[in-house]
């Protein structure tokens, strides 16, 4: 969490800063800031907000155009709360060093006392500013900020990417990583430092990657990489292929509505070159044993109803076991893990913090590991053994939508080829399930393009207090998501429920109108009968129920969302689309702020 953005070049950075700013603030929107190097030695220019960038840009109106360098922070508050003081940047107390900060420094309030004792003065309550204060003294010892940037890391413990301006070095940001990300566009002349590409896609697609415990020194015309022992390394760089405009909002009111409706191309992006006439290809994949005994499947949030959903296929296609937890459990147990299991980690961002210690925890343990993952170059695809991308094109909303769609087919199509591989599918089946995977662009165009009354009707509902979600089969992890999104987004009490849990205690919820959202599985399904006899149960006990099914299936309910048939393990990339819709209008029709829920940030890279 927390957005990070540099500067330096021949352009205004203060207007390069906070464009990059707007494209991080789903990475945070507690508080806000910008510190401006003006000239060689004199006190840095730096403002604070708290709340939305809106109200640090309010201030800022057109000011100090000539500063060519400088360092913007988007926060989300983890020590201190969301004030001006605590907002970043901190400042040295000569008013001539900046720092900003994404991570958590666990050591912080030992540093603090030592600092204090030396005469420090602190100004917030937030770990970071003690990494300025230190960073301060080290520069006045070394007058070189990247080898004093060094020497703190080795002191610093915890995760963190750190930013740093000297007035004394007008024209250089120094940045440093452990556990969180940073990446580096390289311009002409300019180069910018930012917590992920989208910061700069519409300057530069040049970009490189920092690994672990590396340091950067950048100016105009220069990038350095460094270990923390000084010695130079290379970094990897790679070509930016996401497009600027998709970054943009692009007419539609909300970022959550826009990447909702892209859903059909970014569906249709993850499957281009998965068939061949003769079957499924998945390159990726040709050093990971497929033949793995057992599979675990760790992420978390939506991701992990990705995974949850992938069992299904994973098992009934591949006859592979398949166990799936969540990463932020997996990573403090004791789990019985040989080279015999492989773990599939999956994260939109890459830098989710318990899917990347969690994968860290597998690898330790002997495991084989492949990713699922949508951010080119983030850590933890660069930690597996292999990845798979999902090519869903950048998300911004904070509510993964189009990220989820994706990750079910990629892992869908990973099903696909280890059962090929193993021959546990004919090539016939797999030519069927092709089919069937192949018109889901189109199914969920078919959808999205009825989805008039469904917005309508949600906005009925927009004074319930609570909406439960009940599905069986596949539809069961399509009703935890459901629910989760109601949740992030309407702020309701929302839950999903397993269909045959609901005697066993859920259904002492339902009261007289409680809203209950059905996912109907096709009608050829052995659970059909089951789903419609909890339908009638809710119902006698004066729910109202809205019913998700395709057009063959005949069901008691006061709404019908009709969604195209397709393959019953196929069917959560269509259920999960009126779900996703019924969440985002309910948080617009209760005036919640769609993309920025409150309390939460895109990717969660603190513990
Ligand atoms: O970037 P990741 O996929 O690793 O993120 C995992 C979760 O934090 C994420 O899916 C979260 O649950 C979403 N905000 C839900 O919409």
């Amino acid at each position: 969490m927390c957005g990070i953005v540099g500067y330096t070049g021949p352009n205004p950075a203060l207007q390069k800063v906070l464009e990059g700013l707007k494209r991080l603030e789903y990475r945070g929107y507690d508080s806000a800031g910008v510190a401006l190097t003006l000239s060689k030695g004199q006190p840095l220019f730096v403002a604070k907000k708290a709340g939305k960038l809106n109200n640090l840009e309010n201030e800022l109106a057109a000011k100090h155009e000539s500063a060519h360098s400088g360092i913007g922070h988007t926060r989300w508050a983890t020590h201190g709360g969301p004030t001006d003081e605590n907002a970043h940047p901190h400042i040295s107390n000569d008013g001539k060093l900046a720092v900003i900060h994404n991570g958590i420094i666990e050591n912080y309030l030992e540093l603090r006392k030592e600092l204090e004792s030396r005469g420090h003065k602190f100004a917030s309550e937030t770990d970071t500013e003690s990494v300025a204060h230190l960073l301060s003294e080290h520069f006045k010892n070394t007058g070189d900020l990247a080898a004093a940037m060094r020497e703190i890391c080795q002191k610093l413990r915890g995760s963190f990417t750190l930013l740093a301006v000297h007035s004394d070095a007008p024209e250089t940001i120094v940045g440093a990583r452990r556990n969180s990300p940073l990446v580096v566009g390289v311009g002409a002349g300019e180069h910018f430092l930012a917590s992920d590409v989208s910061a700069f896609i519409s300057h530069t697609k040049q970009a490189l990657e920092l690994g672990q415990d590396q340091v950067v020194e950048v100016t105009p015309d220069a990038v350095v990489v460094t270990d923390l022992t000084g010695q130079v390394v290379q970094p990897k760089s790679f070509e930016i292929t996401w497009d600027a405009k998709a970054a943009e909002r692009g007419g539609f009111t909300h970022f959550m509505l826009k990447e909702i409706f892209e859903q059909p191309k970014a569906i249709s992006d993850t499957l281009t070159g998965r068939f061949t006439e003769s079957g499924v290809k998945c390159e990726e994949l040709k050093s990971i044993n497929l033949n793995a005994k057992r599979i675990l499947i760790l992420a978390c949030g939506t991701a992990y109803h990705a995974g949850l959903i992938a069992k299904y296929a994973i098992e009934e296609w591949a006859k592979t076991p398949v166990d799936v937890e969540l990463a932020s459990e997996f990573r403090y147990r004791k789990p019985v893990l040989t080279n015999d299991t492989l773990v599939i980690t999956i994260s939109q961002s890459g830098e989710t913090m318990d899917t990347l210690m969690a994968l860290r925890h597998a690898k330790e343990l002997g495991a084989q590991t492949l990713s699922v993952c949508n951010t080119i170059g983030s850590t933890i695809p660069r930690e597996s053994d292999a990845v798979v991308y999902t090519h869903a094109g950048p998300e911004i909303a904070v509510a993964s939508t189009k990220a989820l769609l994706t990750q079910i087919i990629a892992l869908q199509v990973i099903a696909l080829y280890i059962s090929q591989e193993k021959k546990t599918l004919s090539t016939h089946e797999i030519s069927k399930l092709r089919d069937a995977m192949l018109s889901l662009p189109n199914q969920v165009e078919e959808i999205l393009e009825t989805v008039e009354p469904l917005r309508e009707m949600t906005r009925g509902f927009k004074d319930s207090t609570s909406v439960l979600f009940l599905g069986r089969h596949v539809g069961f992890p399509a009703a935890l998501e459901g629910a989760l999104k109601l949740k992030e987004l309407a702020y309701m009490h929302a839950e999903g429920f397993a269909g045959g849990e609901l005697k066993h205690g859920p259904i002492a919820l339902i009261e007289a109108g409680t809203p209950v959202i059905a996912i109907m599985p096709p009608v050829t399904s052995e659970i059909s009968e089951k789903m419609r006899s909890n339908i009638q149960e809710v119902k006698a006990r004066g729910a109202n129920v809205i019913a998700i099914c395709d057009a063959n299936t005949e069901v008691d309910a006061s709404h019908v969302i009709r969604i195209p048939s397709t393959h019953e393990l196929l069917q959560p990339a269509l259920s999960i689309v009126p779900l996703q819709v019924f969440a985002y209008e309910m948080a617009v029709a209760r005036g919640n702020d769609v993309d920025q829920p409150r309390n939460l940030a895109k990717s969660v890279t603190v513990e």
